[in-house]
């Protein structure tokens, strides 16, 4: 070979996040993008890519400058505190980025002034003065027609009127190749309504010059041949992406290895600065255009945009420390659309904690890990004998790993989440077919028993795998109990099905997901009454006594019906329905949930430990969300409900007939 790098022989990829304002804590919405920019980077280094994954802060401009003085410090003193708290979340939520730049390190402000002088000296970057409407807190100048109704077009506050001598960038003599480019390269600005916004609200209506230096405040990059002037903080900002690559300063040279990027994530408010601005510094510089700027939505709450302005954030340590990082980053990935806006709640954070991460992964997997434990003393033999019953989970298994990859490539995480859950639906599903605490009891079916565990196990790789990019811990959780070797964990190790023989003996653990109590909310109460009362009506009196003479059944007809002693190990409230409950329940060997509508009549105190009778060939359900496999018989009469029990302590799993 040519004994280069390894590194050097693989395909480039490299994905930026917003540089940050460390002008207040960071709240959930900043969360989002750089969770969405780290599960992608760690998705593209498994599938073998050479990432590079920036983030940073953007610490000049005058907002800044004027917070530090409100707190009585230097804008540095203030801003390296805060610097510090944003490298701590991103530690917290285990955000694995390769460089973060922030624009007061001395190569960025180098480079920013070469760059500076370099347009100057093009004839880019002229000389004159600037008249007219200064909005402060967004740091631009407005013309009269470009105000709405005299106030900031941006971000409507108050503007005042400023006159200054300033630097100006001729923008319009690159427009029309910047339409063109946009026009050629439909990938170039996504989403794709986003695109025409761009082109027909402010390249058509015709660019002007940008004012890119500013005299009224000093907290910037100083123009090193003007001393009265500080460079355009969008200037200094959008500049990161290639000051971190080492463009025009003394840091490792990346550009040639890495640039043009292969996506910029923002947020849509600032897609402006760079689906124009950007484009046109980089055409200035003769440089390459990124791929792709990825313009995501907000994260809403019920009063509108959160921001650090109206004070209504939703802090990411807080909800991390309550419900663990994992289950952040997951939510925030599955339950928004990428591209779109989404609101934000914390009962459908609950809701899927319980629902996806509890019960359909956290059940696969403790069920699985239990059966081998149980059966096999955590060391599975060689799996031999093939069912047609395995074919389907099989060839899902299979087939899952490239749609993922089709949804990630297009940032759809939502999607790819989705479709890995549906690999882990049916593998829930597989156990009740194979139903292997049947064949546990056989000896002479061990080595179907362990074929059906095998493919268990081997599903989980599979799910493991695939997961990493978006739950890193629950990765590493899972694979290191099931005592994985590193050389089944890549992604190309998911082409070949049953490579990993699983002759490691399993670790002990605890479960992945503890399911979360839906705090009962005042407010949202009578709605959910009424919804209830339709949904589980179905429920609330399991055994019917209506039976005349001729609806007579025949004892065949009887025995359909599987009926069982269960014992309760645990119960919990429904997180999203008051009359239901869910319950754990032991059936011999077997471990099942099942929900039950009995809420209003039993604590769930008092139904830990007590013996009931169990249908237990009812279809697999979803109440209101939460799977029940079962269910509890109750005699009821309308206003009162009393569990059928047993009356000598028979074990658990024995039948009813
Ligand atoms: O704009 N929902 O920094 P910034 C979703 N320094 N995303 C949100 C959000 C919300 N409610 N609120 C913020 C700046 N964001 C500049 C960027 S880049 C060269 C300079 C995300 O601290 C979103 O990505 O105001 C937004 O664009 C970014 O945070 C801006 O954060
Ligand atoms: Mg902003």
């Amino acid at each position: 070979m040519t004994g280069k790098r390894e590194d050097n022989m693989k395909k480039s990829y490299y994905i930026t996040t917003p540089i940050y304002y460390p002008s207040d804590k960071l709240h959930i919405g900043h969360t989002y993008t750089t969770v969405a920019a780290d599960a992608m980077a760690r998705f593209k280094k498994i599938t073998g890519y050479d990432v590079f994954f920036l983030t940073g802060t953007d610490e000049h401009g005058q907002k800044i400058e004027q917070k530090a003085a409100e707190k009585g410090k230097t804008p540095k003193e203030y801003v390296d505190g805060i610097v510090e708290e944003i490298k701590d979340l991103w530690k917290l939520m285990n955000i694995n980025y390769d460089h973060f730049i922030r624009t007061t390190d001395t190569y960025h402000e180098e480079s920013v002034k070469k760059i500076f002088r370099k347009l100057y000296d093009k004839g880019d970057i002229y000389k004159s003065h600037y008249e007219g409407w200064y909005c402060t807190p967004c740091e631009a100048f407005w013309t009269e027609t470009q105000l709405a109704d005299g106030k900031c077009p941006d971000c409507g506050r108050e503007v005042h009127q400023a006159k200054e001598e300033a630097y100006f960038f001729r923008m319009s003599q690159y427009a029309d190749r910047l339409i063109k480019h946009i026009e050629e390269h439909p990938e170039f600005i996504q989403p794709e309504s986003r695109k025409n916004e761009m082109i027909n609200n402010f390249l058509k209506p015709g660019l002007q010059d940008l004012c890119v230096s500013r005299t009224t405040f000093d907290w910037g990059i100083p123009v090193e041949f003007d001393k009265g002037h500080v460079v355009y903080v969008w200037i200094d900002a959008l500049s990161n992406y290639i000051t971190a690559l080492g463009y025009l300063n003394e840091r490792p040279q990346l550009m040639e290895r890495y640039w043009p990027a292969d996506v910029h994530l923002i947020g849509k408010d600032i897609l402006r600065f760079h689906t124009i601005y950007w484009p046109i510094m980089l055409m200035a510089l003769d440089l390459p255009l990124p791929k792709q700027i990825f313009g995501h939505g907000w994260i809403l709450l019920k009063g509108g945009k959160m921001s650090k302005s109206k004070g209504n954030v939703i802090d990411p340590v807080e909800l991390s420390k309550k419900y663990g990082v994992d289950a952040l980053r997951y939510f925030v990935l599955r339950e928004m659309t990428f591209g779109a806006d989404g609101v934000y709640n914390e009962d459908a954070l609950i809701g899927r904690i319980n629902s996806d991460l509890a019960n359909d992964l956290g059940n696969l997997f403790s069920r699985s890990a239990a059966m081998v434990e149980k059966y096999f003393e955590g060391t599975l033999p060689e799996g031999r004998v093939h069912d047609p019953l395995d074919d389907e989970i099989i060839s899902l298994a299979k087939a899952t790993p490239k749609i993922v990859e089709d949804h990630m490539n297009k940032l759809e995480f939502s999607s790819a989440l989705s479709v890995l859950w549906k690999l882990i639906s049916r593998a829930n599903k597989y156990i009740d077919e194979t139903t292997p605490w049947v064949l546990g009891k056989d000896p002479e079916k061990r080595e179907r028993l362990s074929s059906v565990l095998n493919n268990l196990l081997e599903t989980l790789r599979y799910v493991c795998v695939m997961l990493e990019p978006f739950m890193p811990e629950t990765a590493e959780k899972i694979h290191s109990r099931l005592a994985i070797p590193d050389e089944f964990l890549s992604w190309d190790s998911l082409g070949s099905w049953g490579a990993n023989p699983f002759d490691q003996k399993l670790v002990k653990g605890e479960n992945l997901f503890p399911r979360i109590e839906l705090k009962d909310r005042e407010d949202e109460k009578p709605a959910k009454k009424n919804t209830n009362k339709i949904k589980d009506s179905k429920i609330e009196a399991p055994v019917q006594n209506k039976s005349p003479e001729a609806e007579a059944i025949t004892i065949d007809d009887f025995a359909k019906i599987k009926l069982k002693v269960a014992e309760i190990t645990n119960c919990e409230k429904h997180p999203d329905a008051d009359r239901l409950l869910v319950l754990t329940v032991k059936i011999g060997d077997e471990t099942r949930q099942i929900v039950s509508g009995i809420a209003g009549y039993y604590s769930t105190e008092e139904m830990v430990g007590r013996k009931v009778i169990v249908v237990t060939n009812l279809k697999r359900t979803k109440l209101r969300g939460v799977e029940s496999q079962g269910m509890i018989l109750a005699a009821a009469d309308g206003k009162d409900l009393s569990l059928v029990t047993i009356d000598k302590n028979l074990p658990s799993g024995t039948e009813v007939r």
